[in-house]
């Protein structure tokens, strides 16, 4: 059990009230670390607020109503002005609710006092993030990196919180050494803890290098799914993905649960990967472990990031995007890798479509979006062929011919290239068109020197 489920205050179902405090004042932005410094990241307070009640949903909490609050300024001891307090105490009691999820960075003194004012556990932005990557965390590097952000949170508020609270440690000292207060024994715990994991992580990363490695040797293509939260990437993921395929093929087994076959349309196929999804405001120590999750998607062939076009915040949620994509080195080629997916058009009234459907048709054609819906499959099939043809882009196709004799020769085809067709004639001559990564053409051509280029 790791310490986030272990300490977990929320659990499924519990009544809850988000509570969206944003500073109005001329237009300052709210607390919150923004991913980017791009001003135009600066959000819409009823966006934010819903995007804050999605991420509580997304835990199962029962949201009895959000409340948006316009603040002035932020009190020290309690975030909020005393008359809020008192007015969310009668409405914690009123409608018998068990958390108060806080759209915010609150300090450990105004959690501790919010708390004790309401009777109810109280968490702000970044306990509610955290956890959401402890429930999603399914590899073992997640797991740890979630736990250690866990920690580092933990520890920080042990600082700040428990300073004027500090015990001294009488007696015994099993833990510490003579004098130790309590605060610091519990700070050593934590870090013995941190640099555990931290060890446990180095570890994992080698492993997961070689898993890499491993995975790399699968023929087919990576399509990796990014974009923010609820922009409908696991809903595209589900639609793109045959659940057949993974059931006859037994290579598809050994990927993580989070990778799944897709049939493209001329009958290739790819391996489909989907990501944590972005999450604005993202606080500063949960960075690392969301940076970490993405990791897998820089070699990635295509990369379909996913949008809501729907949403009031669509574009600075494309910025930030971007922002995190070109710090991990995915933008560098221009975008040659990356396919914007346009998604929930059946949310747009026809003026908004018609809109969009400009935009898209005025950028240059390889880098048109392509408009869908995940919920109608509205563009799906334009969408296959769209990550098609981009992969087409990075790979080869040849036509190999085999004597009878070199049926042997097969096997390594189907190993280390994507079979694309295969046909015998009457003499049992075999003919092959297969599609090669650009690492493995120099191989093919140098057992197959016969070999001809034909796409
Ligand atoms: P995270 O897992 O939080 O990163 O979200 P996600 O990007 O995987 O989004 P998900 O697929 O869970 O979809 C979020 C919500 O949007 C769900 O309620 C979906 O039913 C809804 N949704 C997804 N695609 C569409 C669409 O094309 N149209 C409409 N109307 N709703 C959609």
């Amino acid at each position: 059990m790791t310490l986030t489920e272990q300490q977990g205050p929320t659990a499924g179902g519990t009544r809850t009230f988000v509570v969206g405090a944003y500073q109005t004042r001329r237009g300052k932005p709210a607390a919150g670390v923004p991913l980017t410094e791009d001003p135009a990241a600066v959000r819409d307070p009823q966006a934010r607020i819903d995007e804050a009640v999605g991420l509580a949903r997304a835990i199962d909490l029962e949201v009895v109503r959000p409340i948006l609050i316009g603040l002035d300024a932020v009190r020290p001891s309690t975030y909020l002005g005393k008359g809020r307090v008192e007015e969310i105490a009668e409405a914690v009691k009123d409608d018998d609710v068990g958390l108060v999820v806080m759209d915010c960075a609150l300090s450990p003194v105004q959690q501790r006092n919010l708390e004790r004012a309401w009777g109810v556990k109280v968490i702000d932005r970044t306990g509610l993030i955290l956890e959401i990557f402890g429930s999603r965390a399914h590899t073992r590097e997640g797991t740890l990196q979630v736990e250690l952000a866990h920690l580092a949170y933990q520890k920080s508020r042990l600082v700040r919180s428990w300073t004027h609270l500090e015990r001294q440690r009488g007696g015994f000292g099993f833990l510490g050494g003579p004098g130790e207060t309590q605060i610091e024994a519990d700070r050593r715990v934590i870090q013995e803890r941190m640099t555990r994991i931290e060890h446990d992580l180095e570890t994992v990363k080698r492993t997961r290098s070689l898993h890499r490695a491993s995975r790399k040797r699968v023929p087919y293509p990576v399509v990796a799914l990014v974009g923010y939260t609820n922009a409908g990437k696991s809903s595209l993921f589900n639609r793109l993905s045959a659940a057949e395929v993974m059931a006859e093929d037994m290579l598809f087994a050994t990927l993580d649960p989070t990778a799944r076959a897709v049939k493209l349309p001329h009958g290739g196929k790819a391996i489909l990967s989907d990501t944590v999804g972005f999450i604005s405001d993202l606080p500063t120590m949960l960075v690392a472990a969301f940076r970490a999750t993405l990791e897998d998607v820089i070699e990635a062939d295509v990369l379909l990031h996913v949008r809501d076009v729907s949403h009031a915040d669509t574009s600075s949620q494309a910025a930030d995007v971007h922002a995190i994509l070109q710090e991990l080195g995915i933008d560098a080629d221009g975008g040659a890798r990356i396919v914007e997916v346009w998604n929930k058009a059946d949310l747009l009234d026809e003026a908004e479509r018609g809109r969009l459907l400009n935009v898209a048709a005025g950028r240059p054609a390889d880098q048109r979006p392509a408009l869908i819906s995940a919920l109608t499959g509205e563009g799906v099939d334009r969408l296959l062929a769209t990550i098609e043809e981009r992969i087409a882009r990075g790979r080869k196709v040849y036509l190999v011919t085999l004597d009878p004799a070199d049926g042997g020769l097969a096997s390594w085809l189907h190993e280390e290239t994507e079979v694309l067709e295969r046909r015998a004639d009457e003499n049992g001559r075999l003919s092959i068109v297969v599609r090669v990564a650009p690492e493995k053409e120099p191989r093919l051509l140098n057992r197959f020197p016969g070999c001809r280029q034909i796409r």
